[in-house]
């Protein structure tokens, strides 16, 4: 498998093409911004610590009965995936209330959210990503109440999957984003699972372990990605997998 051109680039990853019409090539760059893209910066390293957490929960996920496009590790930063129509859907699953919730909605920083609230934004850069509902969604063509369903179904297991094993290395999963796609017409998990798209907090001490450390200047970004990209990878307890 060759890369080919460039197929979309984003805030943080690009997508390339390769010579096989199913496969994709998605490459974490050291990019990070916030904020809708208004603050913006390159970290030496970080694009190597989210492809090696993305492609670790890809494939533990995988174990665990969910589909993935991940399909191998090419070089730290790059991973070969499945070529799926992406969903312009980014499905959050909040098990805390903090960030926009907080902002938004009466909720206290921190409260436990018993069951964990889904919430769904269009993603488009042009409508600045509005949250939708169902009627939305269907209004707009963008998924069939059967994908909705099974999109809502899979973001809660991924979450309960997640949260244990991430607890077993005392780290809090207050929220994370993902993104869902079609492969001849099958709902697949896409897209990435890393510092950038989940919200973690030490369970002992509160610390971000995630990209608010950088959103909100709260210390060295690059240590906090270092640090928990090693508890993640490592077994319960501390010890390095
Ligand atoms: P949210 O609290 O809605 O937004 P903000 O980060 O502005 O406070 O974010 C909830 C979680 O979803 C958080 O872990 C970050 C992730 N997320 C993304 O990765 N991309 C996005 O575009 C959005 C809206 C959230």
């Amino acid at each position: 498998m060759k890369q080919v051109d460039l197929l979309y680039s984003g805030k943080a990853k690009s997508v390339y093409r390769t010579d096989d019409p199913g496969v994709y090539i998605m490459k974490f760059r050291d990019d990070i911004t916030a904020f809708d893209g208004e603050k913006k910066d390159t970290l030496g390293g970080k694009g190597r610590y989210n492809a090696e957490v993305s492609s670790f929960f890809f494939r533990y996920l995988e174990e665990h009965g969910i589909r993935t496009h991940y399909l191998e590790s090419i070089d730290a930063a790059s991973m070969a995936v499945r070529a799926l129509e992406m969903i312009p859907l980014e499905i959050i699953v909040r098990n805390i209330a903090a960030g926009s919730l907080v902002r938004k909605y009466p909720f206290r920083e921190g409260e436990p959210l018993d069951p964990p609230v889904i919430i769904i934004d269009y993603k488009s850069d042009l409508h600045h990503d509005p949250m939708l509902n169902d009627d939305l969604i269907f209004a707009l063509r963008l998924a069939t109440p059967e994908e909705l369903d099974q999109i809502k179904a899979t973001a809660l297991a991924v979450n309960e999957i997640l949260r244990e094993y991430l607890d077993a290395r005392g780290v809090t999963l207050v929220d994370f984003k993902l993104e869902f796609g079609r492969e001849r017409g099958d709902i697949v998990l896409g897209d990435e699972i890393s510092m950038d798209s989940m919200r973690l907090w030490d369970k002992e001490t509160g610390a971000s372990l995630d990209k608010d450390v950088y959103r909100f200047g709260k210390g060295d970004v690059m240590e906090a990605y270092a640090t928990v990209a090693k508890r993640i990878l490592s077994r319960p307890g501390g010890e390095t997998a």
